[in-house]
C-alpha cells in the first residue's frame, strides 16, 4: 500500500503547532468569560440549506456538501453564525436578551490552499444577540481589539465599513436584494468598475453612480474626517446618511477609551450576505489577509423563522492570528510546567518507579516514566533533549534507606532525597 498523506488543504498539527493554536484559543476563551459570553457547542455537520441560506455565493460554492446515508443534504460548517441563528430561533427562542454566545472550533471551506488559507481552519466566534444599539457593535470591536492586544500583536488596523451605506443607496435606486448581493460580491473582490457597470445596467441614476464613485474613492485613517466626507457624498440617500451616523456612534464608543487604528472604507463589502450594518476586518501590516471578520446582521434570525432580532458578532481566525504572531515574533506565553521523569536503574526497580510516578501525579506534578527500558544515561540524555526539569533515579542502594536520587536537569545537581520528601522538593 502506498504511504498515506493528508488530503490537500488539510493539515496535521504537531505538538509545538497545536500548542500555539490552543494558546490563542485559550486567550479567546478567557476573554469570552471576561465579557460575559457563554460557550456553546454546535455540530460540525448541519443541513446544507441552513448553512447556504445567506452565506454568499463564494463560500456557498466552497462548502463541503454531501448526502448522508439517510439521504439528507448536509454540509460541514463553513462558519458558526448560521448555527447560532438556528439556535436562537429554536432552543433559545425564549431566552432573555441579550444573548451572548461564544464558540471555538474548526470550520471548513474548499478554498484554494495558500499561505494563510486552509480548507480546515479554526475560528473563535462571539455573537451578541438582541441589541440594535451601537454599544453592542462597539463591544464586538472592543473584544477583537482586546484579543489582538492581549496576544501582543502590534500595529494592527481595523478596516471598517457599513453595509447600510451601499445597500441604502441601492435600495433607494430600486435595486432588489438579490441584485444587490451580486454587486456586493464584486465589491468584496474589489471589482469596483465592474460593479459600477452592473449598477448602471440595473437602471441606477447618474446621481447614484456619481455617489458610488465618490464612496469607492473615499477611505482613510482619520475616522471622523472620512465619515464627514462620506456623509456629504451620500446626502441624497436618507438611509445612507443614517448608516454613517450609526458608524459614527459606534466608533465614538469603541475608540474613546481604547485606542486602535482604523481604516474607514465606506465602499468595503464582505462576502457574507447576511450583514446589514457595520462590517470590519483587522489586519497586521505583515499579512495581506484578514485576521478576523465581523459585523451586524439584523435579518438572519427572522429569516430562519425567529422573531425579528438584531445581532452582531465576529469570528477571529485563529490560524491567521498564529501566523501574525509568528511574523511579529510575538511571544506565545505557554506556561512551561516543571516536569519529572522517573527512571528505574534496573529492571527490578520498575515496580517502585511506577509507584513513585503515581505518587507524583497524585500531587499534580507532571511525571513521565521511562517506558522503553533504556539505560539511565540514555534516558537522561533524552530527558535533557526534551527539556524535562527533574529526573528521579530509582536504584537499589538508595531505596534501602527509603530514598531516591533527584537530579535537576537544568543545574545538573543531584542529591539523595527521602521518598516522603520528594513531592515537597519538586513543588
Ligand atoms: P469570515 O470573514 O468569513 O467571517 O471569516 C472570519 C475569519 O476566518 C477570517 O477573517 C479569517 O481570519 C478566517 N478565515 C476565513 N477563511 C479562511 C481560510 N480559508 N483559512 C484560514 N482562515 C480563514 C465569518 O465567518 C463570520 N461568521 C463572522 C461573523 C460572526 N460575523 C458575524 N458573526
Amino acid at each position: 500500500m502506498s504511504m498515506f498523506k493528508t488530503v490537500r488543504g488539510m493539515r496535521d498539527f504537531l505538538p509545538r503547532d497545536a500548542e500555539k493554536l490552543r494558546y490563542v484559543e485559550q486567550v479567546a476563551r478567557e476573554l469570552a468569560v471576561l465579557y460575559g459570553y457563554e460557550e456553546i457547542l454546535t455540530p460540525v455537520v448541519e443541513s446544507y440549506e441552513l448553512l447556504a441560506a445567506k452565506i454568499g455565493e463564494e463560500i456557498r460554492q466552497r462548502m463541503y456538501v454531501f448526502t448522508d446515508l439517510g439521504d439528507r443534504k448536509v454540509a460541514l460548517r463553513p462558519e458558526f453564525t448560521a448555527s447560532v441563528a438556528r439556535l436562537v430561533t429554536t432552543k433559545l427562542r425564549n431566552a432573555p436578551k441579550p444573548i451572548k454566545l461564544f464558540s471555538v472550533g474548526s470550520v471548513y471551506r474548499y478554498d484554494e490552499p495558500q499561505y494563510g488559507r486552509f480548507r480546515e481552519f479554526w475560528q473563535a466566534n462571539y455573537e451578541l444577540i438582541g441589541s440594535n444599539q451601537p454599544e453592542a457593535d462597539a463591544e464586538i470591536l472592543t473584544i477583537t481589539n482586546h484579543l489582538l492586544k492581549k496576544l501582543g500583536l502590534r500595529s494592527y488596523c481595523f478596516k471598517i465599513g457599513h453595509v447600510g451605506i451601499l445597500r441604502g443607496i441601492l435600495t433607494q435606486e430600486g435595486i432588489v436584494e438579490e441584485q444587490q448581493n451580486h454587486v456586493m460580491q464584486m465589491l468584496d473582490k474589489k471589482r469596483w468598475e465592474e460593479a459600477l457597470t452592473t449598477i448602471k445596467q440595473l437602471g441606477a441614476s447618474q446621481q447614484c453612480l456619481t455617489t458610488l464613485k465618490k464612496i469607492f474613492e473615499t477611505r482613510g485613517k482619520a475616522a471622523f474626517n472620512i465619515l464627514k466626507k462620506t456623509e456629504k457624498a451620500v446626502q441624497n440617500y436618507e438611509s445612507g446618511v443614517a448608516a454613517v451616523e450609526n458608524l459614527r456612534q459606534i466608533l465614538t464608543l469603541a475608540t474613546t477609551g481604547d485606542k486602535f487604528e482604523t481604516l474607514i472604507e465606506p465602499g468595503f463589502a464582505r462576502g457574507l450576505e447576511y450583514y446589514t450594518g457595520i462590517i470590519f476586518e483587522p489586519y497586521v501590516p505583515e499579512l495581506e489577509i484578514a485576521l478576523g471578520g465581523g459585523g451586524r446582521y439584523d435579518k438572519l434570525i427572522e429569516l430562519f423563522g425567529g422573531e425579528p432580532t438584531p445581532a452582531v458578532g465576529v469570528a477571529q481566525g485563529i490560524d491567521r492570528i498564529v501566523l501574525a504572531m509568528k511574523k511579529q515574533k510575538t511571544q506565545f506565553k505557554i506556561r512551561e510546567e516543571k516536569r519529572a521523569v522517573v527512571i528505574p536503574v534496573n529492571a527490578e526497580m520498575k515496580t517502585k518507579a511506577f509507584e513513585i510516578s503515581s505518587m507524583l501525579r497524585e500531587a499534580m506534578i507532571p511525571t513521565e516514566i521511562e517506558v522503553i527500558g533504556r539505560t539511565v544515561s540514555k534516558a537522561l540524555s533524552d530527558a535533557d533533549r526534551r527539556k524535562v526539569t527533574y529526573a528521579v533515579l530509582v536504584g537499589p542502594e538508595e531505596l534501602k534507606e527509603g530514598k531516591v536520587v533527584l537530579r535537576n536537569l537544568t543545574t545538573r545537581e543531584q542529591e539523595a532525597v527521602d521518598i516522603n520528601e520528594l513531592v515537597k522538593k519538586l513543588k
